[in-house]
């Protein structure tokens, strides 16, 4: 595997792939990688010559100080983990490779972005945008790799590859999760013996909901949810949320949409974790 930092040497090594007539698949992390990460890149390895991944904890993401901090970083062992599936380039750079000045650009992704994340992490979606656009530019993967678990970021990511004409197909990756249920997060790790005991129950709540669709309207069942959520004394719940799947707005009847989801985003102890299951 090759390790670039700077964005001029890992953009020579892909000119020369793309010269040999090599198809580049790119999985962006921020590191702490865990099986959900590896089973993405399984999947770009299998469809394309050359397996890119980044790893950037990009600072204009986080809306919450904190979290930035705490954001676990485990790069040796990310390397190692990279090494083992036998990842071609990793790209690392550091914030000032990436951010030499402040990147200011304003995205624009309507109604997608006002819901869920995007209003309750203002400025997320536009730090996503614009690091993701950034790594595009410089590494012009053929495919990119993103898991459903973040079912808006994908859904952010799809209209900015059709905004700016980015010439990349976006695969989308289903949920890997614990053998428990819990969805797997780099966050998980900080979770006490406690915590990660009840975490999961959100999936199961989320099931249990979802397998109730033939007797609940989609209002009753958000509500169903939200009540068996908050019955758990660790979970302080922050929404939970059934829209549909591709434009992820509300919606009143099952059949008004062709596809939905029920999302959660909850804190549990001073980790926030986010969850959604495919209703139909
Ligand atoms: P990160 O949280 O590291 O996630 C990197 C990719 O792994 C994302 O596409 C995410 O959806 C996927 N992923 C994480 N956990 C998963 C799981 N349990 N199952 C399936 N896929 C999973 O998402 C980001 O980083 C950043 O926002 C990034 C896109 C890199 C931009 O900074």
């Amino acid at each position: 595997m090759q390790i670039f930092e700077t964005i001029r040497l890992v953009q020579q090594q892909i000119t020369a792939y793309k010269k040999a007539g090599k198809t580049i698949g790119f999985v962006p992390t921020m590191g702490a990688l865990h099986e959900g990460h590896l089973a993405l890149m399984r999947q770009a390895k299998s469809g394309n010559d050359i397996l890119v991944v980044s790893i950037f904890v990009n600072p204009i993401q986080f809306n919450n100080p904190a979290d930035l901090e705490k954001y676990p970083r485990t790069l040796e062992k990310d390397k190692a983990m990279l090494r083992e599936i036998e990842c071609d380039v990793l790209f690392a750079p550091d914030v000032s490779e990436m951010y030499p000045q402040p990147d200011n650009t304003t995205y624009h992704f309507g109604k997608l972005a006002t819901v869920m994340e995007g209003a309750f992490r203002p400025g997320h979606f536009n730090g996503v945008a614009v690091v993701v656009r950034k790594l595009f530019e410089i590494l012009t993967p053929d495919k990119a790799y993103f898991g459903e678990k973040d079912f808006q970021q994908l859904a952010i990511i799809q209209s900015l590859v059709m905004q700016f004409d980015i010439p990349v197909q976006i695969i989308p990756c289903s949920i890997i999760r614990e053998k428990d249920g819990l969805a797997m997060s780099s966050r998980n790790i900080r979770l006490s013996k406690d915590e990660r005991a009840v975490a999961p129950k959100i999936y199961e709540i989320l099931k249990k909901s979802v397998s109730l669709r033939k007797v609940l309207s989609p209002f009753e069942m958000e509500q169903y949810a939200s009540k068996e959520l908050q019955k758990i004394e660790l979970f302080d719940l922050e929404y939970v949320t059934i829209a549909d799947d591709i434009g992820l707005q509300a919606f009143a009847h099952w059949n008004d949409v062709s596809g939905a989801r029920i999302f959660v985003a909850l804190q549990l102890g001073k980790v926030r974790l986010i969850d959604n299951v495919r209703i139909f």
